[in-house]
């Protein structure tokens, strides 16, 4: 099996102010050792940025944005570009989040050519897919999750750089997580699907995340699973203390389970390498 390396990111949605911000982030420097077992990224919002990145300069830790504009300028009020992300000092950036989806209308056509503009501006992916409760009880959670990979991801494009994200929208900040078995489960079935669209050898290198009310009490048994490669944390990622643990259990699991504490795929080395 190809070398994963695990990826914890912490998605801060709509929350810090910077003065907050600086406070989470000496917390979680003083909680982390200075080798990260795993790739680490924190996501704030698009203000914290800058402040931020100076706030990990000297770390391992990578900064994500939680959106972007799919055009590289122009007159699009309120919007930010793949290229400004960049020069922000972004390493990824998440799309298709499903408060994106849910409250933005974004979906099909805008997703793709979303990741397309981002993965074209040299930032890594988190792409988001995920379920609702109605979609799990009407036994669709294959069909739907099939579809989001399918209108957002094609084979053109460097599938190395594309982290997919599980992310039930049941669990989603509802402190109801989906069970190692659930989580499992659509987690191979998005593995086989990305092989369909880049091949076995690709998709076998590619990180799939779980996401959905990931906190250190659970974190162990969903990155267990063999086909979980990390977390992207909402909620525990604006304690500095719990996300912190996440990340050296995730570490801990990939050892553990996976062997997975390789070198990455080349996509992913070179993530590292920009940062540098
Ligand atoms: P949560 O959010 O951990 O608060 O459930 C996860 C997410 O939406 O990315």
């Amino acid at each position: 099996m190809a070398a994963r390396r695990g990826f914890v990111a912490g998605n801060w949605k709509m929350h810090n102010t910077l003065a907050e911000a600086r406070e989470l982030m000496k917390g979680l420097r003083e909680a982390l050792p200075k080798e990260l077992p795993v790739d680490v990224a924190v996501c704030p919002p698009f203000t914290l940025l800058y402040p931020m990145g100076r706030e990990i300069d000297g770390t391992a830790i990578k900064l994500g944005a939680q959106n972007t504009h799919f055009e590289a300028k122009g007159a699009f009020t309120g919007e930010l570009s793949p290229a400004m992300l960049k020069a922000a000092g972004c390493t990824y950036v998440i799309i298709g989040h499903s408060e994106r989806r849910q409250h933005f209308g974004e979906r099909g056509d805008v997703l793709r050519r979303k990741v397309t503009a981002a993965l074209a501006a040299g930032l890594g992916v988190i792409y988001c897919v995920g379920e609702t409760l109605g979609e799990r009880d009407a036994r669709m959670t294959m069909g739907v999750v099939g579809g989001q990979l399918n209108e957002a991801l094609v084979k053109e494009m460097d599938a190395s750089r594309v982290t997919v994200a599980y992310e039930p929208v049941w669990a989603i900040g509802t402190g109801r997580n989906a069970t190692p078995e659930q989580a499992q489960e659509v987690h191979a079935f998005i593995r086989s699907r990305l092989a369909l669209t880049f091949g076995p050898e690709a998709a076998g290198g590619m990180r799939i995340q779980y996401g959905g009310s990931v906190k250190p009490d659970n974190a162990a048994a969903l990155m267990g699973c063999p086909d979980v490669d990390g977390a992207l944390v909402g909620g525990a990622s604006l304690v500095a203390g719990d996300f912190a643990r996440i990340i050296e259990i995730a570490g801990t699991e990939a050892r553990r389970h996976k062997g997975t504490q390789g070198e990455g795929t080349k996509g992913q080395r070179d993530e590292e390498a920009d940062r540098r």
